[in-house]
């Protein structure tokens, strides 16, 4: 068995441990006979894999009963129509901040139900930067306000949140569980398992309770925030083995001091690449120093030809799905919460290497 360092963007790499409880207990889940994904989501069993998954998750994100957690399906884009639809209902207009395609993705979904009103961009600039947030004119007419926590194309975050009494709806997908956050910040919250989470397929919600239950007349009853808690995320079969390897996750992310240790881990591995970068001659870093991301790094040499030779070397020596998104170029390293430190430095170590050989 090879396994390489895997740094897509997503779907991506899972920690090796997760992998392996999943592969001992493929064929005979705890001495039922059968695989997770064979077992009726109305089973005992699988009741418990599913209490446990969301206790857990509250338990790492600090989660209180205030909010729903609802596992929910369609990717992360499908709550670009769901969260509209669920809370944009007094004002039915809502304030999006365009920090690069996922908010593109959410504004053109948005006007489908209501007005949306984009009140900052850093389109003019490819999105290298995360626009002021003191500066924000938030329209005190709006549902919400909706931003992209961490983006996973530019490789840009937010290190704060505007002050503003408008609830705040955050596109998690790519940071979700990476550093700590207080959950009470936020209206809601949505992320797509298949970063930091576990397969695609499933997505997670966090929604404040007292905004549900006043959800648009045309939501489809599987979008509806409160009929999905109601049900308790089975309004029909949920999707049962990803449900099951995000707990694993979870197990897995507590076991190794839950979401704080994480954070320092990836704060010492984004450091290494950084300086990594901030010191080379041939690399560079795409992005505004204060909004550079903990989970995706851009880099470029600014040659086509210097980026595709680098790709392919590192492919040989196991360091894949390194290429930057079309709409940057050059190359990008997730480093999600999987990735060990060890991978990061087998990069840095390559790219000191190609960097002496292609001077
Ligand atoms: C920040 C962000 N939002 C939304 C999405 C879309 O997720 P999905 O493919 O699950 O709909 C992605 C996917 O990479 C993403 O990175």
């Amino acid at each position: 068995m090879t396994r390489v360092y895997n740094f897509s963007a997503g779907p991506a790499i899972l920690p090796q441990e997760v992998l392996e409880i999943a592969q001992k207990e493929m064929l005979d889940y705890k001495g039922t006979g059968m695989s997770v994904m064979e077992m009726s989501h109305r089973s005992k069993v699988y009741d418990k894999i599913i209490k446990t998954t969301e206790a857990n998750l509250r338990k790492l994100m600090n989660i209180s009963d205030d909010y729903a957690v609802l596992f929910m399906q369609g990717g992360a884009s499908a709550q670009f129509a769901a969260v509209p639809m669920n809370l944009a209902v007094n004002h039915k207009r809502i304030a999006v901040v365009n920090t690069g395609a996922w908010s593109d993705k959410a504004i053109e979904e948005g006007k489908r139900f209501v007005e949306v009103d984009v009140i900052a961009s850093s389109k003019e600039q490819n999105f290298t930067f995360i626009p002021d947030v003191d500066k924000l004119q938030i329209p005190s007419n709006v549902d919400y306000l909706h931003i992209v926590s961490n983006n996973t194309i530019y490789g840009t975050k937010y290190n704060k949140l505007p002050k503003t009494n408008v609830p705040i709806v955050s596109d998690m997908s790519s940071s979700i569980l990476s550093e700590e956050i207080n959950v009470n910040d936020y209206a809601c919250i949505f992320a797509g398992a298949q970063k930091n989470i576990g397969p695609a397929g499933l997505c997670i919600v966090i929604v404040k309770r007292s905004l549900m239950g006043k959800e648009m007349s045309i939501t489809p009853k599987l979008y509806s925030y409160s009929a999905t808690d109601k049900e308790e995320s089975m309004l029909n079969t949920p999707p049962t083995y990803g449900v099951y390897l995000a707990g694993l996750v979870f197990e897995d992310l507590l076991a190794k001091g839950g979401v704080k240790a994480a954070q320092k881990r990836n704060e010492e591995k984004a450091k290494i690449l950084y300086d990594f970068i901030d010191n080379s001659k041939l690399f560079k870093s795409p992005v505004n120093k204060s909004d550079r991301s903990l989970m995706n790094v851009p880099f470029l040499t600014g040659s086509d030809e210097l980026d595709s030779k680098f790709l392919a070397e590192a492919d040989i020596l196991g360091l894949v799905n390194l290429k930057g998104h079309r709409s940057v170029g050059g190359m990008r390293a997730s480093i999600y919460n999987a990735m060990p430190t060890a991978g990061v430095q087998k990069l840095v170590d390559f790219m000191q290497k190609f960097e002496n050989n292609n001077k």
